[in-house]
């Protein structure tokens, strides 16, 4: 058992991309601690590494320095307990929203009916039950975010990662859906990094916020964010709350 509390640990992580054309730093040895239960927003300016640093998180980039630990023990690649919502849902055309959220348990060689039955209790966690047997192109952009959350939360993992899920939508299926999330990741009692531009997003979710520099990544300042909770849209029209916005659109300019 790990000493400390801390589930997700970066220390001294750093990616530098090289190709023919040269070498390009993206993350500079960056070092942050989550701990178990916690909502951490990464935000930073366009192009920073933000990407960079969730794909490090989620094992599916190799770092170039410094070392990631999941509960205390090196991250070696992708892991179960850890799972990806990213920008796109990236859902499978040919296959069914309830195939398409099951999938992850085929992989991991769940029994077929459990499988089934699970993808169906997430599906229903996200209120698309009634679309189990549509197929992706039937959805909106709102809807199909939700499966790829279903999908995501489906195999249990500990970790949430989040990669500016719903910044392709309108403002208010964008906040209709932050409120969702805030709701899944306290009944299901995960750890949840997200990173995104936005900063009222930031702050409305987060128990703290990392802001990050221009390229290569590394990290500017940390701001905790106690705003009580359950929190609601109506958070945003408190003086704390613009406070802190202001805060970390300061910091991301300076
Ligand atoms: N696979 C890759 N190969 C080479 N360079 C890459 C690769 N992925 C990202 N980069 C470069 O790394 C830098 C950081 O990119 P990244 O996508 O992490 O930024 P970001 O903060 O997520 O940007 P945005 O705000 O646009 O989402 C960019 O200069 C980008 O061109
Ligand atoms: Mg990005």
């Amino acid at each position: 058992m790990s000493i400390n509390s801390f589930i997700l640990e970066a220390k001294n992580l750093g990616k530098v991309f090289s190709d023919s054309s040269g070498k390009l730093p993206a993350v500079n040895n960056i070092s942050f601690s989550v701990s178990k239960g916690e909502f951490l927003c990464i935000v930073g300016p366009s192009g920073c590494g933000k990407t960079t640093i969730l794909q490090l998180l989620a094992g599916l980039l190799d770092n170039t320095s410094g070392e990631i630990l999941l509960g205390g023990k090196p991250l070696k690649g992708p892991h179960r307990d850890i799972s990806v919502v990213f920008q796109k849902s990236n859902l499978m055309p040919w296959r069914s929203v309830l195939k398409n959220v099951l999938l992850p348990l085929q992989i991991y060689g769940t029994p077929a009916k459990e499988a089934k039955e699970k993808a169906g209790l997430y599906l229903e966690k996200v209120g698309l039950s009634e679309f189990a047997n549509a197929y992706p192109k039937a959805l909106s952009g709102g809807m199909e975010q939700r499966v790829a959350v279903a999908r995501a939360l489906v195999q249990n993992p500990r970790i949430l990662l989040l990669d500016e899920p719903f910044g392709a939508l309108d403002s208010f299926t964008r906040e209709q859906l932050n409120l969702e999330l805030l709701s899944l990741w306290r009944d299901q009692n995960i750890t949840a990094i997200m990173v995104t531009h936005n900063i009222r997003e930031a702050v409305l979710l987060a128990d703290r916020v990392l802001v990050l520099s221009p390229r290569p990544a590394s990290i500017y300042r940390e701001i905790p964010v106690n705003l009580p909770r359950p929190r609601t849209g109506d958070i945003e029209y408190t003086r704390e709350f613009v406070d802190l916005t202001y805060q970390i659109r300061k910091a991301i300019k300076a």
